[in-house]
């Protein structure tokens, strides 16, 4: 594992949220991803980084890239895994968040990586228990991890984020990538716009660091970057507008947007998608995606974290 930055000091057991970080931290967290880069490009992907160690991936909300990827990461650095779902385990007899950590720390675990659906639930894990906590997306706080290989994935195409005009579009209101998204992006320089309809906006949305946008035609020709969010339906009472139609046609990224926007545009998305609704196929599976390119660089930033907060560990408990 290389880090050309040999200056700076990592010190952090815990990853919460990209908000409270400096600019030089999440610069050393992708400058740590790109060392490991390679290990997934090795015929027998692993690195004996984590031997000995035990990640626990808690998820008590459901996932597909962040939970495998996570768990792949921990893998690839030979920790030992162990896989915990709200449905098999004894939350669904009512066990709270903090009395089934504990119990998961009684039996030695290093690594909690925890996504639950309150704002704040990884925070006060930290408060109760000795192991490294990593947030992978409370409620509509933060997803550091996406915000990091979103990031990451820019600077890969774009070399500096420094002026980079980027758009995130959508349900920003339900969005914890977009939050994380916005504080990642504003710390190293970049020009963040939001954009989608008013009642997919938060209520705070003029305190943030951003300039806020509700119609993609006025941006489109100038953006960088766009990075597209899903709307989460599942977030939501009620019907934000009035209909998937009529959504599509203000705010969707259509094949005859694309024409008018940057030829080198980059084209970005969490996922899930909904293929036809905030993105038609043509422009996901397109020239400008790197959709694909995000996922496989969100292992190489998770192995960087799931590393970076052990070793924090490991020197707050020589220095004990
Ligand atoms: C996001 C999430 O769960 O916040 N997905 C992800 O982790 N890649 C976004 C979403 O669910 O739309």
């Amino acid at each position: 594992m290389t880090n050309t930055n040999t200056e700076f000091k990592w010190n952090r057991k815990h990853l919460i949220g990209l908000q409270e970080l400096s600019a030089q931290e999440i610069e050393f967290i992708l400058d740590t991803a790109k060392g490991f880069e390679q290990v997934s490009t090795r015929s027998v992907k692993k690195a004996p980084t984590l031997r000995g160690k035990v990640v626990v991936n808690m998820f008590f909300e459901d996932s597909t890239r962040t939970r495998i990827s996570f768990g792949l990461a921990a893998s690839r650095l030979s920790a030992d895994v162990v896989e915990f779902t709200k449905k098999s385990s004894s939350v669904s007899k009512g066990e709270s968040l903090i009395d089934t950590a504990m119990n998961l720390e009684a039996m030695g675990i290093d690594t909690v990586v925890v996504r639950h659906s309150a704002g704040g639930a990884p925070k006060l894990l930290t408060q109760c228990i000795n192991a490294c906590v990593i947030n992978a997306g409370d409620g509509y706080h933060e997803h550091p991890t996406q915000g990091l290989l979103d990031v990451y994935t820019m600077r890969e195409k774009k070399g500096s984020l420094k002026g980079q005009k980027v758009a995130i579009v959508g349900d920003i209101a339900h969005s914890r990538v977009a939050r994380s998204n916005i504080w990642a992006l504003t710390k190293l320089g970049a020009e963040v716009t939001l954009v989608g309809p008013p009642t997919l906006m938060p209520a705070k949305v003029h305190e943030l660091p951003v300039k806020v946008c509700y119609d993609l035609d006025e941006v489109i020709e100038e953006i960088d970057i766009i990075n597209m969010l899903r709307i989460q339906f599942e977030r939501m009472g009620g019907s934000p507008f009035p209909s998937v139609r009529e959504y599509q046609r203000f705010f969707g990224l259509t094949v005859d947007r694309m024409k008018r926007a940057k030829s080198d545009i980059v084209v970005m998305h969490p996922g899930p998608i909904n293929r036809g609704v905030e993105i038609e196929s043509e422009v996901a599976d397109g020239a400008n995606s790197v959709i694909l390119e995000q996922v496989s660089n969100g292992l190489a930033i998770r192995m960087a974290v799931l590393y970076l907060v052990n070793q924090a560990a490991a020197n707050e408990s020589k220095s004990k």
